[in-house]
């Protein structure tokens, strides 16, 4: 049994506590929005911020966060407004959507941790996040969208619209 803080509601799970956190979100509480890709910490899908740091989740075993507050992509904003998802939404940069989860968690801790990153720092900063449908230039042009602020504040609804697109 593991307790920690998930979108900041205290949760304890019941599996082992070897198990990958991934599993755990998905599987043993329900939140479906975390992606599992490759299971082994290539591709980004699973990406969670723990304590505000972006992490594989399919690589965190849940005794790891122990204590921790853990979100994903369903607690980045209540609302479904944080920037870099109405950047997301503006630069329309989902296609299949799959990756887009770990794209935009990945991009939320980039962008806590330097507001204002170069394009290298883009690039170096989304390396690991892999996208099969080639979105990458409107992913990176979202980032540059919220670094900047330029995001137009949208309604709840029409950002979910955009989100399952
Ligand atoms: S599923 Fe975790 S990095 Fe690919
Ligand atoms: S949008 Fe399809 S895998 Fe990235």
């Amino acid at each position: 049994m593991t307790t920690f803080k998930l979108n900041g509601r205290e949760v304890t799970t019941t599996g082992p506590d070897d198990a990958p956190l991934l599993w755990v979100i998905r599987d043993e509480i329900g939140l479906k929005g975390t992606k599992f890709g490759c299971g082994i910490g290539q591709c980004g899908a699973c990406t969670v911020h723990v304590d505000g740091k972006a992490v594989r989740s399919c690589l965190t075993p849940a005794s790891r966060v122990a204590g921790k507050a853990v979100t994903t992509i369903e607690g980045l904003d209540p609302h479904g407004a944080h920037p870099v998802q109405m950047a997301w939404v503006e630069a329309q940069a989902p296609q299949c959507g799959y990756c887009q989860s770990g794209q935009i968690m990945q991009a939320a801790a980039l962008l806590a941790a330097n507001p204002h990153p170069t394009d290298t720092q883009i690039d170096q900063g989304m390396n690991g996040n892999l996208c099969r449908c080639m979105a990458y230039v409107r992913i990176k042009q979202a980032i540059q969208l919220a670094s900047r602020g330029k995001a137009a504040a949208r309604p709840a609804a029409k950002i979910r619209q955009g989100a399952a697109a």
